[in-house]
């Protein structure tokens, strides 16, 4: 049985927001693993094992829905049928037998998204050495996608019930829960909404009689080796997608709030000198502190740390103060 990655977390213990268990705080094991996820495009051959497998399957399991309900029925497929399946599905593309339970329009698409899908395009194709405008190339490989990425696994999530959009927020729950399952046990994955467009013929092949197909998962071990494994897409900033409808000081000493205004930082960055990073907070005066010593090292306008933090990628641990010019920022840095 392949061990899991985070094996500092034993199943026996219940993870407290904050409390330590064997050194690490259960929002670090959060970081890391919904971090650490990403979509995998290129596999390994080599299966996962048996008991790998149902204990990945049956810690998704524990993903909410509402009431309980847990409207989801999935299929995971393997060795020869999962070959069959890879090439009915590439047949069906072939003869456009194209049948979604769920049904698609790019214009379900705000602009913005648009803007973001684009870019995420870009670097995927360009990863794989296709160009922007070389449409065939790109048909082609997502047309070989439909063999899973070469993953010796696929499962199929089917939401049963009606089918309806409420009953998919169940499902889409459970779906970010088995990532996360898959990754914590070292076995990388790619959720493709393709494999969904030819519903029937997954239902052919499995004898499935229930559910409306919401989407396919690729998975299995990643070939490290290859570049389009190496694609690594950005997220919109925490302000962007979130607004807190919440009466408190601007102060921001949990990671995601301390990620975004990084971003915002990084974003004003106006280069590197030497051994210190150079950053502009919109003339702020801003202060340096490490521990519990604080350290000024303001200019107006300008910040310079000191060259045992001030590394690229340098992570900021927490951040006081107000958007205001007139009062004080003040910038807690740690080592990434
Ligand atoms: C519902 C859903 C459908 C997706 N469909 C596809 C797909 O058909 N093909 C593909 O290569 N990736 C697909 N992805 C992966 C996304 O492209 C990927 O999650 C996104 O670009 C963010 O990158 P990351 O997962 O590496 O963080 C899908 C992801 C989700 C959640």
């Amino acid at each position: 049985m392949s061990r899991p990655v985070f094996t500092r977390t034993r199943t026996s213990e219940t993870p407290v927001g904050g409390t330590r268990t064997g050194g690490t705080r259960t929002w670090e094991y959060a970081e890391q693993l919904i971090r650490g996820r990403r979509a995998t495009r290129a596999f390994r051959p080599d299966p996962v094992p048996q008991d790998t497998l149902r204990r990945i399957f049956s810690l998704a399991g524990a993903a909410p829905s509402n009431s309980n309900a847990q409207p989801w029925r999935v299929e995971v497929v393997g060795g020869a049928r999962r070959d069959r399946l890879a090439d009915a599905l590439r047949t069906a593309h072939a003869e456009r037998r194209v049948t979604a339970d769920y049904p698609y329009s790019e214009d379900m698409y705000a602009p913005v998204h648009r803007e973001r899908r684009a870019a995420f395009g870009a670097d995927l194709y360009g990863a794989l050495g296709i160009g922007p405008e070389d449409h065939t190339a790109r048909a082609a490989y997502d047309a070989e996608s439909l063999g899973f990425y070469g993953a010796p696994h696929a499962a199929f999530l089917f939401v049963t019930g009606d089918g309806g959009p409420r009953l998919a927020a169940d499902a889409g729950a459970y779906l970010q829960t088995l990532l996360l399952a898959m990754t914590a046990y070292g076995v990388s994955s790619c959720p493709q909404g393709l494999l969904s467009f030819y519903a029937d013929t997954v239902r052919d092949h499995l004898g499935v009689d229930d559910g409306k197909l919401l989407v396919g998962i690729s998975f299995g071990y990643a070939d490290e080796n290859a570049p389009v494994n190496r694609v690594a897409t950005g997220r919109a900033t925490l302000d962007a997608t979130t607004t807190f409808h919440v009466r408190v000081r601007r102060r921001a000493d949990d990671p995601d709030t301390a990620t975004s205004l990084l971003d915002e930082a990084v974003f004003q960055m106006t280069g590197l000198e030497g051994p210190a990073l150079a950053l502009t907070l919109r003339d702020a005066p801003v202060r340096h502190r490490r521990g519990s010593s604080p350290r000024a090292c303001r200019v107006w306008g300008r910040v310079s740390f000191c060259g045992r933090c001030a590394v690229p990628g340098v992570r900021l641990r927490s951040v006081h103060g107000s958007r205001g010019r007139a009062r004080p920022r003040r910038l807690l840095l740690g080592t990434p």
